[in-house]
């Protein structure tokens, strides 16, 4: 059985997203197919820093010694986000002091995980509809001011020159999403190149987005001179929304999944001058996020390995071009 990031290396790597359970459970895999790993939560503001002088690295240690020991490349992920995030920092009376707590936090994380080549330093800050305005409503928002964003980027800058800079967003295909995002970017490096790549979470699903969308968001990012990468790809056999509850995946929605893999990697590969990276959010179908989201107990099989770890039909597709 061939390799996935053997079969890319002259395209990118290949990563998932593990925890400190998968990547023992999930190790073979791991080590065979992927080059590339970013921890699901355990780099996050919360899981990190829950009080003010306290850090936890336990966790997220043992997700980076395991990307060392493998020769795997590790993404950090991430250290501005408005879920996961602890109270405490919020609760300065002025922004100064606010940016002071975002000054330490951005310091203390980058410095122990210096093993990441590099981080989503700000994840989701655009908001998805009109209404809510351009940047979404978030606390770290209200802390620190309209150009939190940028200021973000420059602490950032600031202690660690050689670390690639990324911004994070769903629905990044969405026309009007893809603008904002297109927008705040460009603002941002305007005098100067803050973010380094934009990273298209690609929560997907085989029914969407269509792959003229996906064409003509990467070629409106790639056009703002960043890299880009696939940071958090799986594809759901359900409609966002759809409450249906199985337990055994329909063939004919494993066939449509394989065909849309199949079809998104044909992108990546054309667009290889502009990707830097691909990233599966999660290893195989046993553990996945989207087995109790956005549908509790919903359960899915969104990723290329099935429960029992084997590879699926979309895998076949993925590797054989
Ligand atoms: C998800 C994790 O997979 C879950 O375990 C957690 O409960 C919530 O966060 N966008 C992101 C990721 O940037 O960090 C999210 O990960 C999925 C959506």
């Amino acid at each position: 059985m061939k390799s996935l990031f053997e079969t890319y290396n002259e395209y990118f790597p290949i990563g998932a997203a593990v925890n400190t359970r998968t990547i023992k459970t999930h190790a073979d895999i791991l080590k065979k197919h992927f080059n590339s790993i970013t921890a699901e939560n355990e780099m996050k503001p919360l899981p990190t820093h829950p009080l003010k002088d306290k850090y936890t690295f336990e966790a997220g240690n043992l997700i980076a010694d395991f990307a060392r020991q493998n020769n795997m490349q590790l993404r950090g992920h991430t250290l501005v986000w408005h879920n996961n995030s602890p109270d405490w920092f919020f609760e300065g009376k002025t922004k100064e002091s606010a940016i002071s707590k975002l000054q330490s936090h951005i310091k203390t994380v980058m410095d122990n995980f210096n093993y990441a080549y590099c981080w989503d330093v700000t994840n989701e800050v655009i908001s998805d509809d009109k209404e809510s305005g351009f940047l979404r409503q978030t606390p770290w928002l209200s802390a620190l001011g309209e150009d939190y964003v940028e200021i973000a980027y420059r602490i950032a800058r600031n202690v660690n020159k050689d670390v690639k800079l990324f911004y994070n967003d769903y629905n990044e295909t969405n026309p009007m999403k893809r603008d904002r995002i297109y927008d705040l970017i460009k603002s941002v490096n305007k005098d100067k190149k803050l973010i380094d790549g934009f990273g298209l979470q690609g929560h997907w699903s085989i029914y969407q987005p269509d792959e003229d969308e996906i064409c003509e968001a990467i070629e409106k990012y790639a056009s703002l001179d960043i890299e880009l990468q696939i940071t958090e790809l799986d594809v759901s056999l359900f409609r966002f929304e759809d409450r249906t509850k199985l337990d055994f995946p329909p063939q004919d929605l494993l066939n449509l999944q394989a065909e849309k893999y199949d079809n998104i990697f044909k992108i990546f590969r054309k667009y290889k001058k502009y990707i830097t990276g691909v990233t599966l959010w999660g290893v195989a179908d046993d553990e996945s996020w989207l087995s109790y989201f956005p549908v509790k107990d919903r359960k899915n099989w969104p990723l290329l390995f099935d429960d029992n770890h084997k590879e699926k039909l979309a895998f076949e597709k993925v590797v054989e071009f």
